[in-house]
């Protein structure tokens, strides 16, 4: 999947998934990364690091909120089930 120049939207972006994807796609050359997140799980700490780059978009907003995207990947990992051991 050619990744350079493209623009991704990760749904979930501040967890702790999502702050990984999108370090994996900032280091393989993606043009935009946008992390939509409502904040009921994810944390400002997930992605401070990725804040000042000026590839990275924070919309901090929930899903049902958002109507259109604009280009070329998305990255679904906005839920609201955390995973935990047990
Ligand atoms: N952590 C794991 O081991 C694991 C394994 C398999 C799958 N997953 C999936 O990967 C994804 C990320 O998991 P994680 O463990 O990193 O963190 P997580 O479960 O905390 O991630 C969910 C994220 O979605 C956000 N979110 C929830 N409802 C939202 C809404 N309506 N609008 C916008 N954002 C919303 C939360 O704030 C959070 O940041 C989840 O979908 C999870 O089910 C996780």
């Amino acid at each position: 999947m050619e990744i350079q120049g493209n623009a991704y939207l990760i749904t979930g972006g501040a967890s702790l998934i999502g702050s990984h994807l999108a370090d994996a796609l900032l280091a393989a050359g993606a043009a935009e990364v946008r992390l939509l997140d409502n904040f009921t799980l994810g944390s400002n700490e997930m992605i401070a690091h990725l804040l000042g780059d000026s590839r990275v978009c924070l919309s901090p907003l929930k899903l049902s909120h958002y109507y259109c995207v604009i280009g070329d990947g998305v990255g679904w990992l906005g839920s609201a089930i955390r995973m935990r051991i047990v």
